[in-house]
């Protein structure tokens, strides 16, 4: 095998800025995948100052000649899609090819309502803070074994089958456990015949198209979506998505081998930011958290909600580290901490005295941790327009340096703003 496949992981609770950093590497690469996760990502990419934000669409849509993928491993909303392919469309950039995999996974209708019945009976307190999507729902039908997947949607009978089956048990929990109205079989088989009538010259053999062209010495980048401690086994689980982002998850999600993977990219913000609910130990509740939401634009791609903001923390980075096993960074909107006089870092946690250097998704122990921090020195240059690490301040070089020095990993991108250009390549 000659081609190699690289993987983009979030480093954090996702929103760290992945889909810029996917579009910066895609025109070095043949193929990009989206691997796990569904329409509950919003991956912004800014081209010419005009704004894509993908939600299925892996983020190398942009460019021509390239192959996109959507995994196994994604859940698909086909009418997202369809809605994506044709803005892409309209604004002239339906550039790449795309395939989508036979055994991807629907998001129903009836996902989409049982996503925000279930929120609504665990109630406040207990809400998780999902996008809405129908995530959780459509993954609960994928490990059930009573999935619908987009290749069923390209056959009537079989979809018939599926769709009776499944609507008389969603019917029976919608109308017995929650008390709302039933579904209607008509309305949302048709519209499933619709969907399928419109995507099946999508529809394909995804790991098959991977692993050609890196039998033809392809470079293939395994997009993923969310971040690390969004993962439903590494993450703070029950606040946490249905799929794996971690690295782990993109051989599983894209089919591919993992002696293929060559270098694992964490994405990384220069502070921390976290959408829904569940612990967040070194959230800044205060006026400098509203700096930070308001200088860093830190609302939701999908959903438009005020992100919660913080500061950077090691413990957590350390563990993003080593559960995907990252051998590169890539640190985002580092303008953004630009004019804080002191930056917090958070170093350990500390526990009813107990100093805690390790990250722990069980939460009673990362309810009660407090952030220990240590202060790197600001810097008040603009930095929007330096393009190499010697053009940053000392100080913003220093930064970028202790967190090199404390994962024991290069930072091989930093993010000075936005747009596609703002991008600082060190050693690539
Ligand atoms: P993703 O889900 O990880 O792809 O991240 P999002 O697109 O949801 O959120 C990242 C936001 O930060 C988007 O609005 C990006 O345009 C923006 N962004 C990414 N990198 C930078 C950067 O280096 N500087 C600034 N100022 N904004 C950035
Ligand atoms: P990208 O790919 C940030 C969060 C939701 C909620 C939890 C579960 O843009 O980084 P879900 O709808 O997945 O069942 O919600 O996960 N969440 C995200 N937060 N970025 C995302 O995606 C997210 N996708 C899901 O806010 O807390
Ligand atoms: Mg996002």
């Amino acid at each position: 095998m000659k081609g190699r496949a690289e993987v983009i992981v979030g480093a954090q609770w996702g929103d760290e800025g992945k889909g810029r950093i996917v579009d910066a590497l895609a025109s070095r690469v043949d193929v990009v995948v989206r691997y796990q996760g569904g329409a509950n990502a919003g991956h912004t990419v800014i081209v010419d100052g005009e704004e894509y934000i993908f939600h299925l669409l892996p983020s190398g849509m942009l460019y021509s000649g390239k192959a996109c993928v959507i995994g196994n491993g994604v859940v698909v909303d086909p009418q997202q899609l369809i809605d994506e392919l044709t803005d892409l469309q309209t604004r002239g950039k339906d550039r790449a090819r795309l395939v989508v995999s036979g055994s991807a996974h629907v998001v129903m209708p009836y996902h989409k309502v049982l996503d925000g019945m279930e929120e609504r009976f665990r109630g406040a307190g207990k809400r998780i803070g999902t996008t809405r999507r129908g995530i959780g729902p459509c993954y609960v039908d994928k490990v059930n074994r009573s999935g619908i997947r987009m290749e069923d949607l390209l056959n009537e009978e079989v979809l018939r089958e599926k769709i009776t089956f499944n609507l008389e048990v969603k019917n029976m929990i919608l109308t017995r456990v929650y008390g709302e109205d039933p579904l209607a079989f008509g309305t949302i088989f048709e519209q499933a015949r619709e969907w399928g009538e419109k995507l099946a010259p999508y529809v394909g053999d995804a790991s098959l198209t991977i692993w050609k062209s890196m039998e033809s010495g392809g470079r293939v980048l395994l997009e993923g979506a969310q971040g690390t401690l969004l993962d439903v086994d590494h993450g703070t689980y029950p606040y946490v998505t249905s799929s794996n982002p971690t690295a782990g998850g993109a051989c599983v999600g894209a089919g591919v081998g993992p002696s293929t993977v060559d270098r694992i990219t964490g994405v990384v913000k220069a502070y921390c930011t976290r959408v829904g609910e569940g612990s967040f130990p070194t959230e800044e509740e205060g006026d400098l958290g509203d700096r930070l939401r308001d200088k860093g634009h830190e609302f939701g791609a999908t959903t438009g909600r005020p992100r919660r903001c913080g500061w950077l923390d090691m413990v957590a980075l350390r563990y993003a580290v080593r559960v995907s096993g990252i051998t590169a960074l890539a640190l985002t909107k580092l303008d953004i901490l630009t004019g804080i006089e002191s930056i917090p870092v958070c170093m350990e946690y500390l526990a009813e005295g107990a100093k805690l250097q390790d990250f722990s998704g069980n939460l009673r122990v990362l309810e009660n941790v407090k952030p220990h921090y240590t202060h790197l020195e600001g810097w008040k240059e603009d930095i929007s327009e330096c393009r190499s690490l010697e053009d940053l301040p000392k100080a913003a070089r220093d930064y970028i340096s202790f967190i090199e020095k404390h994962t024991g990993v290069p930072v091989v991108l930093v993010g000075v703003g936005p747009g596609r250009e703002q991008t600082i390549v060190n050693g690539l």
